[in-house]
């Protein structure tokens, strides 16, 4: 009888109302939930070890990448059917949320990094590339030594009619002081190239051949006055060879082209001060980047100056000016 008696006053007993908590509640064991943009759920997490600290969690407050589980610390109050219709009816009055400054810059962010990273559509298929070079830039390159550099770009670009090389030596020194000179002077001769020996890089504007000649790109790769010491008297030689260097490209650049010199980038050479030398001479320093011998297989960076010994090129920059800043 007890027992049926029980169990019909657990029928017709009065409901307990579980309540909304209360606003200042949450500077003890709760937080209110904080938006109905939160996925559906009526449950608030109290954390029992975050008791001390008066924190607790709901639910709905996780970061999505966080596991939703409660721990085995964690108490789950069910607020009922009443307070979850609360919330229904506050989703239903919900406004469309407007960007706000954050969503924006993230949508910017996107936008660029699209617009940056996407293949430009006017380089043709056939243009073919090495190191900093193109086949279809006119290239003239001076100071030679063994012409390892410029075959090397002849062998990259297959066809090799838009590179002119030339040496400051002549073609009986070349072939006295460097065993590769044969080689690489077959190679470009045979793709198309034009080989010029015997041409000052200080006068090259006057030149009977090249002096009618425009480029797109001027290449002197580690120029040197052949004066091997490091006074004063070396430091001009070497600034002076670099001024009348400067002095011809300039007239033997297309507008928008670039004369390139590469040196080393350290101790003595950089008091030779390439980018006060272009200023001097109202040239652009477009930049200055580290130039890496191996994007040029092949490459043998020569000493000059009577036999075949290789010039230590590490560590060096390529300096990149142009009439104007593009
Ligand atoms: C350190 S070697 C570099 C050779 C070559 N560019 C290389 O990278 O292997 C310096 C070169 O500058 C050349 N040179 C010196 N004075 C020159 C000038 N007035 N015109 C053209 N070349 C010059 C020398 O003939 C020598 O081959």
């Amino acid at each position: 009888m007890g027992q049926i008696i029980s169990y019909m006053w657990r029928w017709i007993r009065p409901k307990k109302k579980i309540e909304k908590p209360k606003n200042d509640d949450h500077q003890t064991n709760y937080q209110p939930i904080n938006s109905v943009d939160e996925p559906e759920n009526s449950h608030y997490i109290i954390n029992i070890s975050d008791h001390a600290s008066s924190t607790a969690e709901n639910v709905g407050n996780h970061d999505h990448d966080v596991d939703l589980v409660p721990s085995t610390t964690d108490i789950v109050v069910d607020l009922g059917s009443e307070y979850q219709e609360v919330v229904n009816k506050k989703k239903r009055k919900k406004k469309t949320k407007k960007p706000d400054q954050v969503d924006l810059f993230i949508s910017k962010l996107v936008t660029e990094k699209s617009v940056a990273t996407s293949t430009p559509s006017h380089v043709p298929s056939n243009v073919k590339k090495i190191g900093q070079y193109t086949s279809s830039q006119k290239i003239l390159l001076v100071g030679e030594g063994d012409f390892s550099f410029s075959a090397c770009l002849a062998m990259a670009f297959g066809n090799a009619a838009n590179i002119t090389a030339t040496s400051l030596n002549s073609y009986a020194f070349l072939v006295t002081n460097y065993g590769s000179f044969i080689a690489n002077w077959t190679e470009l001769v045979n793709r198309g190239s034009m080989v010029l020996h015997d041409v000052n890089a200080t006068n090259m504007s006057k030149h009977p051949v090249l002096g009618s000649m425009v480029f797109d790109r001027i290449i002197f790769n580690f120029p040197h006055a052949g004066r091997f010491g490091h006074s004063e008297t070396e430091l001009r030689a070497h600034q002076k060879l670099i001024r009348g260097f400067f002095r011809n490209a300039k007239k033997m650049i297309e507008k928008d082209g670039e004369i390139h010199i590469t040196s080393k980038s350290n101790g003595f050479y950089l008091e030779w001060d390439i980018p006060k030398i272009g200023s001097d001479h109202n040239l652009c320093l477009i930049e200055e980047i580290k130039f890496r011998p191996s994007k040029y297989p092949g490459y043998n960076t020569k000493y000059g100056f009577g036999g075949d010994r290789d010039f230590d090129s590490n560590p060096s920059k390529t300096y990149k000016f142009g009439l104007s800043l593009k």
